[in-house]
């Protein structure tokens, strides 16, 4: 992974992927006096884990980090890493910013991005290669997704309103890869209602009239969201070092 994104390469040259981390949320749900995404987990803030799968992945050409403004949590950058401060109110609205600063740093708009929750942090860099093996032909773009296991209600009022077919219902993660352009065109779209429905980047997509491909993930690849979340999280983490 280069420390600095080169120039968009011309002519016939492979369309390069690039890590996009939104981590400018305060993940109010994890109930913790710092941001969730910079709690410490098997002895380091959790985005350090994310971004060392990322920097395993080979085919990640450079990875940015958006954060808040004014945000010093996660310090300066590493080898291959840029920070950028321009989290948005949202998370739609931090990746639709990120993306600007990517063609500013030198992107290339048919250039691959591999959007990932930080919060993410027990991504492996087998799962990031798997998403772009299966996308890199592809004429839309993917997300990592998983079937759903368990019976899935409808809620009304505390109690069960319904039973919902679960056989063709999946549950979205991250990474999802877009070619550049196209994600941030779907953005553009969404900016004036003010993000309103697009909750990752394949809804955004959807909404441009496109079908993203699922590609099966990990159940492991969960969003640390609750309390009980961290020790999960950590028990994983302190498994794979053993
Ligand atoms: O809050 P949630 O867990 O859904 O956030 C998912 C990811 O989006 C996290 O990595 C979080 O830091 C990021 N995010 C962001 N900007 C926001 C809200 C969330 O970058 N305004």
């Amino acid at each position: 992974m280069s420390d600095s994104i080169s120039p968009s390469p011309q002519g016939g040259a492979a369309p390069r992927c690039f890590a996009l981390i939104p981590c400018a949320g305060s993940g109010s749900r994890a109930g913790a006096p710092v941001p969730k995404q910079y709690q410490p987990v098997a002895g380091q803030p959790m985005v350090r884990h994310t971004l060392a799968a990322f920097a395993a992945a080979p085919r990640i050409a450079h990875c940015l980090v958006v954060v808040a403004p004014g945000d010093a949590f996660l310090g300066p950058g590493a080898p291959g890493v840029a920070i950028a401060d321009c989290g948005g109110a949202s998370r739609a609205e931090s990746v639709f910013n990120g993306l600007g600063a990517l063609l500013a740093g030198g992107a290339g708009a048919q250039d691959w991005v591999l959007v990932h929750d930080a919060a993410r942090c027990l991504v492996t860099p087998a799962q990031i290669e798997a998403l772009i093996d299966a996308c890199l032909g592809d004429a839309v773009g993917g997300l990592l997704a998983l079937p759903l296991a368990d019976t899935l209600k409808l809620a009304d009022a505390g109690r069960v309103a319904a039973t919902l077919e679960r056989a063709d219902k999946w549950l979205a993660q991250t990474p999802q890869m877009f070619r550049i352009a196209a994600l941030r065109g779907a953005l553009a779209a969404a900016a004036p209602g003010g993000f309103a429905g697009v909750t990752d980047e394949a809804s955004a997509i959807e909404a441009a009239g496109q079908r993203p491909l699922l590609v099966p993930g990990s159940a492991q690849n969960f969003k640390v969201t609750y309390p009980e979340d961290f020790a999960l999280a950590e028990a994983v983490l302190r498994s794979r070092n053993a």
